[in-house]
C-alpha cells in the first residue's frame, strides 16, 4: 500500500523570514496528517525552514542540486551543503528548469545519480508539453523523462526516488489534467517503471501528480489508483489552500 505524499514547490516565493513562519504554523497544523507532507522553499530559505519544523513531520526539501561534490561551480549548491543543514531531499527535473535553464534528461540523470550516491532522495519530475502532448508524442516523451532520468539507478535505490508526473501545460494555468488523463500517464509512467525493475518496484513507487492541484480538485485526483500524492506549487503557498489539500484523505 502506497502512503499518500504531498509536497509544495514553493518556486521562487517567500524570503526566510516568511518561509519560516509560514513553515511552523504548518508543520503545528498539519500533525495530525495521514499523509507524508513536504515544503520545498529556495535555498536561502531552508536553513529558517528546517529549524522552523524540527521534530515534526513535515520533511524539507531542495528545489535543485548539483551534480558534483564540490569546485568551482559559480552559483551552485552541493549535495553535501544541503546535508549538513539537515535537507535530504531535491526535487530534479523540473519543467522550469528543463525550460528555462536547458536541463537536459542526461544532465537531470546526473543529478539524481550524484544525489543518490550522497544518500539524499529524490522527486524526479517528468510531463509533457501541450505540443507534445496535441502531437501524439505523450508516451515518448514520458517513456524517455523516465527511463533516461533513471539511466543507472538500482532497483535498491528506486525507494529513494518518487517521480511526479506534471504535465507543462497544466502548471501555473489552472488548467487540471482531467483525472481519467492523469490516470492514463500515470498508469504509463508506472509500466515504464515496471519495464525496467519489475512489479515489485513499480508497484512501490510513489507517482505524484502536478499542475494546478487545488482543494477543489485533490480529492478526485487522488483517488485514481495510479496517483499516490501531489507536487503542489501556487496553491502550496496559502494555508488556506495547502491544508485542505494535505488533509485531503481525512
Ligand atoms: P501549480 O500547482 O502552480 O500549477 O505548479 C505545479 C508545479 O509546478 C509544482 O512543481
Amino acid at each position: 500500500m502506497r502512503k499518500l505524499y504531498i509536497a509544495g514547490n514553493w518556486k521562487m516565493n517567500k524570503t526566510p523570514s516568511e518561509a519560516a513562519s509560514f513553515a511552523k504554523e504548518l508543520a503545528e497544523k498539519a500533525s495530525d496528517a495521514k499523509v507524508k507532507v513536504m515544503i520545498a522553499p529556495t535555498f536561502v530559505c531552508l536553513p529558517d525552514v528546517v529549524k522552523a519544523v524540527k521534530g515534526t513531520n513535515v520533511i524539507v526539501a531542495a528545489q535543485n542540486v548539483n551534480d558534483h561534490k564540490s569546485g568551482a561551480y559559480t552559483g551552485e549548491v552541493s549535495a553535501d551543503m544541503l546535508k549538513d543543514i539537515g535537507v535530504n531531499t531535491v526535487i530534479l527535473g523540473h519543467s522550469e528548469r528543463r525550460q528555462y535553464y536547458g536541463e537536459t534528461d542526461e544532465f537531470i540523470n546526473a543529478k539524481v545519480l550524484f544525489a543518490l550516491e550522497s544518500g539524499m532522495d529524490i522527486v524526479l519530475c517528468v510531463g509533457e508539453t501541450l505540443e507534445e502532448r496535441e502531437s501524439g508524442a505523450l508516451e515518448d516523451v514520458l517513456k524517455r523523462q523516465v527511463s533516461v532520468g533513471l539511466s543507472g539507478v538500482s532497483a535498491e535505490n528506486m525507494k529513494k526516488i518518487t517521480i511526479a508526473y506534471e504535465p507543462v501545460w497544466a502548471i501555473g494555468t489552472g488548467k487540471t489534467a482531467t483525472p481519467a488523463d492523469a490516470e492514463a500517464s500515470h498508469a504509463f509512467i508506472r509500466g515504464v517503471v515496471k519495464d525496467i525493475y519489475g512489479s515489485d518496484v513499480a508497484e512501490n513507487t510513489i507517482i505524484q501528480y502536478g499542475g494546478s492541484v487545488k482543494p477543489a480538485n485533490v480529492k478526485e485526483l487522488m483517488a485514481q489508483p495510479d496517483i499516490d500524492g501531489a507536487l503542489v506549487g501556487g496553491a502550496s503557498l496559502t494555508l488556506e489552500q495547502f491544508l485542505p489539500i494535505i488533509h485531503c484523505v481525512d
